[in-house]
């Protein structure tokens, strides 16, 4: 039995049943591979689901993490620390936001977001406005307000009841939109590209549609930019690719490099309304995290470094466009920005997704799934041009071994 096999099945027995990890337990990584405790090395494609932006152990990332842990690991936010102060007036720097609120994931920036939504509108005397919008196939977080805002009946059934308040809309759809939002909606929450649901791009001007009618509603915008943003899809945020500004944003996965750590954004006139004593988390601001997003912040402002996600992400998309034609429709549909890419498996590809994922994993390639027919690229975002190719040519190797 391999090592890894030994991890599964211990795993089985103390592990609830809610993951079902590949059999392969990861020891090390470095750059964009990753090795098992077996010793097999694998080109990481999937990053830990858009986390591990600067890959694995990067120096800079290392290095802030260690000389951190050193001096202090944990502080509340009963008293400051300047990790976390850096990292705010980065992020501040680098978007539409005035201040932000630090938590400890997607989910939990989705609920501070809905959060200080309602409040904002409470505090105007505007008791009634409380609805909040979210679109068909978006994916939000698993913490019930997240989960509620989550247009995707599957993740809600038989944890009900959900709690009250959320509308759902077809996304891409101005006219629709419109007639759900009125003066009792505080917020729309929209991802720029909802990956999860399966990496599904929003027409052109979509994201304008959105700021328009919430402003014509008196509704606040709110973006979800867990999976998309921190250089993800080539921009530091995506919303940025239409020039439209959001009032609030949610961060997390790539924000700190694998470490634990989401952030609340949003306009200083909204934010007010968090007052002392109506939101918090016992690790916000937690310095060892807002270490690492300070060094993530620091490779990420490097010039050229967006630039260089994007030709990598446009090479990744063309191999696979051009992969879908010579395995005979393998791939309908190659979609995404930058390093965020869902290849459409072909209606008539008798495997799913998942099988994909397996096959390309026995060809040394880690991948993940969007959805039973998207194949899911989020690899590191210092992923090479040559990383990129081998990637392509062992996702070839697979098409081969499945078709
Ligand atoms: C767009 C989006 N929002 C929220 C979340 C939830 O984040 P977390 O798993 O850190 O709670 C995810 C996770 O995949 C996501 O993709």
């Amino acid at each position: 039995m391999s090592k890894s096999q030994e991890y599964a099945s211990r795993a089985e027995a103390v592990f609830l049943p809610n993951y079902r990890p590949a059999p392969v337990a990861l020891d090390r990584g470095e750059g964009a591979f990753v090795y098992d405790v077996d010793g097999h090395r694998y080109l990481d494609l999937v990053a830990g689901i858009a986390v591990s932006a600067l890959g694995h152990a990067h120096p800079a990332l290392t290095r802030a993490v260690a000389e951190q842990v050193n001096k202090i690991a944990h502080t509340s936010m009963l008293y400051l620390n300047a990790p976390a102060v850096e990292l705010a007036e980065k992020i501040i720097g680098t978007c539409f936001a005035d201040q932000l609120y630090f938590c400890n994931s997607g989910a939990e920036a989705n609920e501070a977001a809905i959060k200080v939504a309602r409040r904002a509108a409470w505090d105007r005397g505007d008791k009634d406005r409380v609805r909040i919008v979210s679109f068909v196939h978006s994916f939000h977080g698993r913490t019930y307000g997240a989960l509620a805002a989550t247009a995707q009946p599957k993740y809600h059934e038989g944890f009900g009841p959900m709690p009250e308040g959320f509308d759902y809309v077809e996304p891409g759809d101005p006219e629709a939109l419109a007639k759900v939002v009125t003066e009792r909606t505080a917020a729309v929450i929209i991802e720029p590209i909802q990956a999860e649901g399966g990496v599904r791009e929003h027409p052109p001007g979509f994201l304008a549609a959105v700021r328009q009618i919430c402003d014509a509603a008196g509704a606040l915008m709110i973006v979800d930019e867990v999976q998309t943003g921190f250089g993800r899809t080539g921009r530091m945020f995506a919303h940025q690719h239409e020039g439209v500004e959001p009032d609030i944003m949610s961060l997390a996965k790539g924000i700190a490099g694998g470490l634990p750590l989401g952030a609340m954004v949003c306009r200083a006139e909204v934010g007010k309304s968090l007052v002392v004593g109506t939101h918090a988390t016992t690790y916000g601001t937690n310095p060892v995290a807002c270490a690492a997003g300070n060094a993530v912040m620091g490779v990420l402002t490097q010039p050229g470094f967006l630039e260089q996600v994007d030709a990598v992400g446009a090479t990744l998309r063309a191999g696979l466009t051009e992969l879908g034609l010579r395995h005979r429709g393998a791939f309908t549909a190659v979609r995404g920005k930058g390093l965020l890419i869902g290849a459409e498996l072909g209606p008539d590809v008798g495997f799913d997704a998942k099988a994909l994922v397996e096959a390309c994993r026995a060809q040394g390639v880690l991948t993940h799934v969007a959805g039973p027919r998207v194949l899911r690229l989020v690899p590191p975002l210092i992923l090479t041009e040559g990383q990129a190719v081998e990637g392509l040519q062992a996702i070839d190797r697979a098409l081969s071994t499945l078709m």
